[in-house]
């Protein structure tokens, strides 16, 4: 049975309109697709299911749609996307494979260049009637300490976020404002203001990246602010393994993997679950 897989940009447009935000849960293999799924069903919310390059070269595609296609048999708006896509061949190999959903991720070139790379990859998108995110100002991962100087150097200008998402025609804009990517504590803060600018300049869902790292306060009022889609990977990662090494401690001598990997499992539909709950996404499936 093929189950239609919903667009992101509907329950993207619908957490507008409600003033929450959507979970995006980096999926990394059956666990986490399984856990995901568990946790939206917990709390009857729309859910997506991203996979980043890393993941698809991991998995392989046709497995990982083949898992997603059974997972949106589940009774919730279920998306499949691909998160920081890298080009034009990426996006056509997820969309030929059934994704609902692309990224590209041009947040490292010159304006004009990034601009004109996503309204390629937006066009190919809507041909499938699949919607795209493109991304604009850089959200930098935690290799480093950063400074709030240099990462202000980084953050999207709300009038540039204006002109991109005309030259465009993104359907949902990934914005830097504040957040580092796998970050392990949850100590970033979001510059909300900057947030509500760029919402009343480009009038698109806003997506956050590095949302493991945001203090739960400052989700909260990114969301108020204009975030629809909250993108979160480091978090169900630290979950996953920390119950995974415990079970392991536990039964040293096990060999079977399943009871190593359950509580992993477990651990991630936690995690989404408590994530649902702080974006208000709950009961809106
Ligand atoms: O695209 C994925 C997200 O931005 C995940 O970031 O690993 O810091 O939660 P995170
Ligand atoms: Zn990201």
């Amino acid at each position: 049975m093929v189950v239609a897989l919903v667009s992101s940009r509907d329950i993207m447009e619908r957490a507008q309109r409600g003033g929450y935000a959507v979970g995006a849960f980096n999926a990394n293999n059956l666990e986490y697709v399984q856990g995901i799924i568990a946790g939206a069903l917990a709390e009857r919310a729309p859910v997506i299911i991203q996979a980043s390059p890393g993941a698809i070269k991991y998995v392989g595609l046709d497995y990982i749609t083949a898992v997603v296609q059974v997972a949106a048999r589940a009774d919730i708006p279920v998306v499949l996307h691909l998160d920081h896509g890298d080009g034009l061949e990426l996006a056509r190999r997820c969309i030929a494979g059934g994704f609902s959903s692309v990224m590209y991720d041009g947040s490292r070139l010159p304006f004009d260049e990034n601009a004109a790379r996503t309204a390629e990859v937006v066009g190919v998108a809507h041909a499938a009637g699949v919607s795209c995110e493109g991304e604009l100002g850089r959200v930098p991962v935690a290799d480093r300490v950063w400074t709030r100087e240099e990462l202000q150097k980084l953050w999207t200008d709300p009038g540039e976020a204006a002109r991109f998402v005309a030259a465009t025609g993104v359907d949902a804009l990934a914005v830097s404002v504040g957040s580092v990517h796998k970050m392990l504590e949850r100590t970033a803060e979001i510059d909300v203001e900057r947030v509500r600018r760029i919402r009343d300049a480009t009038g698109v869902p806003l997506v956050l990246h590095g949302s493991s790292g945001v203090a739960d306060e400052s989700l909260v009022a990114a969301v108020r602010a204009g975030i629809c889609k909250v993108n979160i990977a480091t978090a169900l990662s630290v979950a996953f393994v920390r119950a995974m090494r415990a079970a392991i401690a536990r039964r040293p001598e096990e060999v079977d993997p399943r009871p190593l990997l359950g509580p992993g499992r477990d651990a991630v539909a936690a995690e989404v679950a408590a994530k649902i709950r702080l974006l208000g996404s709950s009961g809106r499936a």
